[in-house]
């Protein structure tokens, strides 16, 4: 490393940049405790419940006290949860609760730290895939990760999937009513396909994904919500699966995944019906570098370097989109592929939703 000379430090713009370190620094253990508050069901204790001790909170969920009073004071610190020091008791506030012990709110997120802890799980590999320039598939990953992205994006599709999505679509609500047929391309554990099958009864969905044991538990799910005449999951690759035409053919969150995205673009222009329409789900993304500086690009940026662009690699690369590929290079995928129209229906913080039709 080259010599600095600290005298040429700008002490404001250091102090600045070790303030931003530390407080990134101090999120990273507040993730693990927000994993432990989730899955030792402590938010939920809490939730509605008012002010209560740290005996209280550790009775409520069937936990040590002495463990439950460092964690609740972990959790005062970030401010994820209340104290009244005159009472010495803690309480999670309704807008703490929606985030963290809510498992149905949009806006609930103490499942997607699964993402990052997969990610650290899986450094090794991901030292490796740098200096080879290999690729990691998404099923070669801590199982994690694949639970953290399902119940991560599921909120967000139940909240807003049906109700706001679809009907920013040309015409595809009305046809979903009537019946069509529905392919969803990537569909990981199924959550989107099952959201729509449930709310359309008169059509039928396919959901397609290259990863069985994500077929598995779409299946499963599918049984378990009594879906499964409906909605049926196959393994099949983007780029040749089969059984259209489809009035409408989905892509959630998956097209950057892909090595290929241009085959899976055309696959979807061979399967659809001349008048269907192709819904893309993409991470939330302007277009150039340089305006992709926010907490939810630094996020995206990252999970792609070690899932997204790794997986497509492993599938042959021949483009690798990245996690953070904008409307226009996804516009270009579409248009290579024959499809005419393209435009943006929606966007979210998280989210593009684009729809291309031929
Ligand atoms: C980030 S996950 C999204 C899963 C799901 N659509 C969701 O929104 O929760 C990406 C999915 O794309 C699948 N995938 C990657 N490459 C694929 C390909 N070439 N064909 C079909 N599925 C693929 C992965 O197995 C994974 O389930």
């Amino acid at each position: 490393m080259e010599h600095v000379n600290p005298n040429q430090r700008d002490q404001a713009k250091l102090d600045a940049m070790l303030a931003r370190a530390v407080g990134d620094l101090s999120a990273g253990y507040g993730g693990v405790m927000v994993s432990l508050g989730h899955r030792l069901g402590l938010y939920r204790a809490m939730a509605g419940a008012g002010p209560l001790s740290s005996r209280e909170v550790a009775k409520r969920a069937g936990c040590a006290e002495r463990y439950v009073r460092e964690w609740l004071n972990s959790q005062v610190a970030g401010g994820y949860v209340d104290y009244h020091a005159s009472s010495e008791t803690y309480e999670l506030t309704p807008e703490q609760a929606f985030v963290l012990a809510d498992e149905n709110s949009p806006a609930f997120i103490p499942s997607a730290w699964s993402v990052p802890a997969s990610m650290w799980a899986d450094e090794e590999k991901a030292v490796t895939a740098f200096r080879t320039g290999n690729g990691i598939p998404w099923g070669d990953h801590d199982g994690r990760l694949s639970c953290g992205v399902a119940a991560f994006y599921r909120n967000a599709y139940r909240g807003s999937l049906v109700s706001e999505w679809l009907p920013a679509l040309d015409g595809v609500a009305s046809k979903l009513k009537a019946g069509a047929r529905v392919a969803d391309i990537g569909c990981g554990h199924g959550h989107s396909t099952l959201l729509m099958a449930e709310a359309f009864p008169a059509s039928t969905f396919s959901g397609f994904d290259t990863h069985p044991q994500s077929i598995g538990i779409a299946r499963a799910h599918a049984v378990k919500e009594s879906l499964d005449t409906r909605a049926l999951f196959e393994t099949a690759n983007a780029s040749d699966f089969p059984g259209g035409k489809y009035d409408l053919i989905c892509f959630f969150d998956c097209l950057h995944d892909m090595g290929d995205p241009l085959a899976a673009a055309q696959q979807a222009a061979k399967q659809i019906a001349p008048d269907g329409t192709v819904m893309l789900v993409e991470p939330f993304a302007n277009d150039r570098v340089e305006d992709n500086v926010s907490p939810v690009a630094r996020l995206y940026y990252a999970a792609s370097t070690t899932i997204c662009c790794a997986h497509a690699i492993s599938e042959g690369g021949r483009m690798v989109l990245g996690a953070q590929a904008g409307e226009a290079r996804l516009a270009q995928v579409f248009r290579k592929a024959g499809f005419t129209k393209f435009r943006r229906a929606l966007a979210t913080p998280f989210n593009l939703i684009l729809e291309a039709r031929l």
